[in-house]
């Protein structure tokens, strides 16, 4: 069942049923102020920092969902009735209804009894605001007299504090009315020199801003009083909830309608201007800002910058396949994704609260990957940025808060694949810029002045890190976690309660192994080897990082290796852990792919028979699951993977970050039809059908989707701030389609399902744009007999870095 359908050329994703299986939302603003907007027009925003400056409250775990924080309502003054537009938070049903998802805006409309309001929010470029334009319509053939109600629920700022220390909060909510302009100066004394507004276009015919006079007493946000009695109160918050919300009185005649504009916004006074009187704002900081943004002309003005620059993001990469679902996700959504992945890390979303995860050495540096030819200065400043967490010892902090860049000591370092990823990123970015320059930027360590390295040392530290901590069958130790957190294979604890994060061991007692590592290991020390060829700067040849990639390979193959499958690792006693001499957990999706892409053992067929095991066993209808059998008890060898029931999460769901290592892996092997299988398999665009089952978002990945050991099989979590949306889109480009960015220039290798006789690929690539035709005339998954460029043949897969601001047409005739 679908609850709406793609507008791929307006590129929205266009919702006709409010009542979705979970809200469906959307980002706006793409800065310091950041928006969440839901599908009924629900979600919160924050500036710069979910936790501290978080505007609107939310909460999460509601009942009725998603209520609360924005609201909208349209009443008639004569029959007392009213809705929302946005069908939440009135919840009354609408004769018609549809919400528009675009890039960087949402746009809803809701009609009910021939009076219509529609909706669009979204984010001025460059500023710390949100624009509700809203527009009421009367499409009956009398006049109306109605009433339009907007709705903000602040939060006092620290997100935490706000939804639990009540003894304080209920009393510090301080507010401003001037105007149509509501001020939220909430703890404008003493620790905030910051403040919030809540600005209307039009002359208000009343305001409330405390929410119990708002709502009453015993009312919700579907009935709230002020909308029963159809007169604002005036009121003033003094503590409790300050709210914003302005009345505007609308008479329209038939076929008449009005815009009305409201601006959410948020602004810090200077350093040099702390309050200049407690409690006291300076409203001359945003009276000229309002004033901008109330005009319709301007927000046009913003509106066509907003479309220029996503027009611009996509441009760098568009496609065109047999396949309309694999255009619409490589094209704008997996991109979009991407972006904003690559913005919040993991921070805030309808599952991630901002309240507890910073930015991620493994996440951030993962996210890189696809988002390096659409912004790769900001990819460099990351990659640099996440070095400065690096450790000494060349392990890294597992996170940094954004707001300081430290590296977060509570959580530490010990996650022994961390540092490879630095390797795979830096590595990926050379060979999409070409830009060696990144390896001589001088990095501290541990966010500690004075420990400055270039970045290559950094490289080379990682390298060490792994090499010199390794286990009886020679292989990497895990340390806390590898890139699975809960397979927690050294933490021992008395107490049930202790998280992997927390439960104490003995750092020198650590035994267990990875075979995971093992793979990244071979495949990043091979990709340095291969930079080692192409600058100096780095301290080792490349023969040498290809010995020691060749020296860990071999124990892969040899200790890693099942029998038909890569095995996942060892414990703390030296047995082995995804094989068959287990009763569950006999074989695990990571290793099979980390280990598959490297190609250890290849040549002797290992991978090939890896990936057949891979299918026989782990591949679902709804996606490849991370292990089986799955785990149906607890286990504190194995640790928090044991804790998640059957099929959910890390123990056997269809971890959907994973699912692209083996696409890549088939890929490689020349499987294009398997690869092209698996990546339809977990496609948002391609579960659109069954959005009954999937329930979240058909534009964008989430993170899991329940396995067949789960009662919800095929039931998607977690959407929007995951890895998956960078190595589906790694795989989908650089391995199915096959145009990968190399050294020397893009490399043309496609795997592709054997009935594709066709597809294009438009891609600009250090300054040079390259519209590539791939013919498939004798229907074959892989292998390319001839390549023209500008219509000579060369004698290569690689279209050579031309770097000449031209555009040039590739041919690529596969055979
Ligand atoms: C989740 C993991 C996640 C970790 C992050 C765990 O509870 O299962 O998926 O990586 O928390 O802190
Ligand atoms: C989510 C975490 O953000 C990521 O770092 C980890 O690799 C996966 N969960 C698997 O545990």
């Amino acid at each position: 069942m679908k609850y709406g359908h793609f507008d791929d050329e307006a590129r929205e994703y266009v919702i006709t049923e409010p009542q979705t299986p979970r809200p469906w939302i959307n980002y706006i603003g793409r800065q310091d102020y950041v928006g969440m907007i839901s599908n009924t027009g629900g979600g919160y925003s924050f500036y710069q920092d979910p936790r501290y400056r978080r505007l609107i409250r939310y909460r999460y775990n509601n009942a009725p969902r998603n209520v609360g924080g924005r609201g909208l309502y349209v009443r008639d003054a004569e029959s007392g009735e009213y809705f929302s537009p946005t069908f939440q938070p009135a919840r009354e049903p609408l004769d018609d209804y549809e919400a528009r998802h675009g890039l960087g805006y949402t746009t809803i409309r809701g009609e009910k009894d021939d009076v219509a309001g529609e909706v669009t929010y979204f984010v001025p470029p460059g500023e710390d605001l949100e624009a509700w334009r809203v527009t009421v319509e009367n499409n009956s053939d009398e006049s109306r007299n109605l009433q339009l109600f907007s709705l903000v629920e602040f939060c006092l700022w620290d997100a935490v504090d706000d939804s639990s220390n009540y003894q304080r909060n209920y009393n510090t909510g301080e507010v401003e009315v001037e105007d149509s302009v509501i001020y939220q100066k909430t703890e404008y004394r003493e620790r905030r020199n910051h403040f919030a507004y809540f600005a209307c276009s039009a002359d208000i015919d009343g305001f409330d801003t405390q929410r119990d006079a708002f709502v009453g007493q015993y009312n919700g946000f579907d009935e709230p009083a002020v909308l029963e009695d159809g007169e604002a109160t005036d009121s003033i918050a003094h503590g409790w909830s300050p709210i914003g919300s302005h009345q505007v009185d609308v008479e329209l005649e038939p076929g008449e309608s009005e815009e009305v504009v409201f601006l959410l916004g948020y602004h810090e006074n200077p350093q040099d201007d702390k309050w200049a009187e407690p409690g006291v704002i300076n409203k001359e900081y945003v009276e000229e800002t309002i004033e901008e943004y109330l005009d319709p002309a301007a927000l046009d003005e913003s509106f066509t910058e907003l479309e220029e620059f996503w027009a611009d993001q996509l441009s760098a990469l568009q496609v065109e396949t047999p396949d309309p679902e694999t255009d619409r996700m490589v094209n704008t959504w997996n991109p979009y994704q991407n972006t904003v992945t690559m913005n919040l890390a993991r921070s805030a979303s309808l599952y991630e609260t901002g309240l507890t995860r910073g930015i991620g050495f493994r996440d951030s540096l993962q996210d890189q990957l696809a988002v390096l030819h659409q912004f790769p200065d900001r990819a460099r400043k990351r990659i640099l940025n996440l070095a400065k967490i690096q450790l000494k010892d060349g392990g890294a902090y597992h996170q940094y808060t954004p707001l300081t860049g430290e590296g977060n000591a509570d959580i530490g370092g010990g996650f022994n694949d961390d540092p490879m990823w630095l390797v795979m990123s830096t590595a990926a970015y050379v060979k999409e810029t070409g830009d060696t320059s990144i390896l001589a930027e001088e990095v501290v360590y541990e966010n500690e002045p004075g420990t400055e390295e270039p970045l290559a040392e950094h490289l080379q530290r990682a390298v060490e890190y792994v090499r010199e901590r390794r286990g009886p069958h020679d292989l990497p130790l895990i340390g806390h976690a590898d890139w699975n957190d809960c397979l927690n294979l050294n933490c021992f604890s008395e107490n049930p309660d202790e998280s992997f994060q927390t439960a104490e061991h003995d750092v020198e007692e650590e035994r267990a192994e990875s075979v995971f590592i093992g793979g990244q290991f071979v495949y990043a020390v091979e990709e340095l080897a291969e930079l080692a060829d192409q600058t100096d700067l780095l301290p080792e040849s490349a023969e040498e990082y290809q010995r020691y990639a060749d020296e860990m390979a071999d124990a892969v193959a040899d200790a890693g290796w099942d029998g038909a499958w890569f095995r996942r690792a060892y414990d703390h006693f030296e047995d082995p852990i995804g094989s068959s001499e287990n009763d569950e957990g006999q074989i695990f999706v990571e290793s099979n792919g980390m280990c598959g892409m490297a190609g250890i053992g290849r040549e002797d067929g290992k991978v090939q028979d890896a990936m057949d095991s891979v299918r026989e066993r782990l591949a679902t209808e709804h996606g490849i699951v991370l292990h089986q059998p799955a785990f149906t008890e607890y286990d504190e060898r194995y640790g928090e993977i044991t804790s998640y029931p059957p099929g959910y999460k890390e123990n056997g769901s269809v971890f959907c970050h994973t699912n692209p290592w083996i696409m890549i892996t088939e890929a490689k092997l020349g499987n294009g039809e398997r690869a092209f299988d698996y990546y339809k398999r977990i496609c948002p665009a391609a579960r659109e059908d069954i959005s009954d089952v999937h329930t979240t978002e058909p534009y964008v990945y989430a993170q899991t989707i329940a396995g067949p050991d789960a009662p919800t099989t095929g039931e998607a979590k977690n959407s929007w701030l995951t890895g998956t949306a960078a190595w589906n889109y790694v795989a989908i480009t650089q391995y199915i389609l096959g145009v990968r960015p190399d050294h020397d220039g893009l490399v043309v290798d496609p795997s592709i399902p054997a009935e594709w006789d066709e597809f294009s690929v438009h891609r600009e690539f250090r300054g040079a744009t390259y519209e590539i035709t791939v013919e498939n005339p004798d229907g074959v998954e892989s292998g390319v007999d001839r390549v023209e460029i500008d219509g000579d043949t060369i004698d290569s897969q690689t279209i050579p870095d031309l770097g000449d601001g031209e555009v040039h047409d590739v041919r690529v005739v596969m055979g």
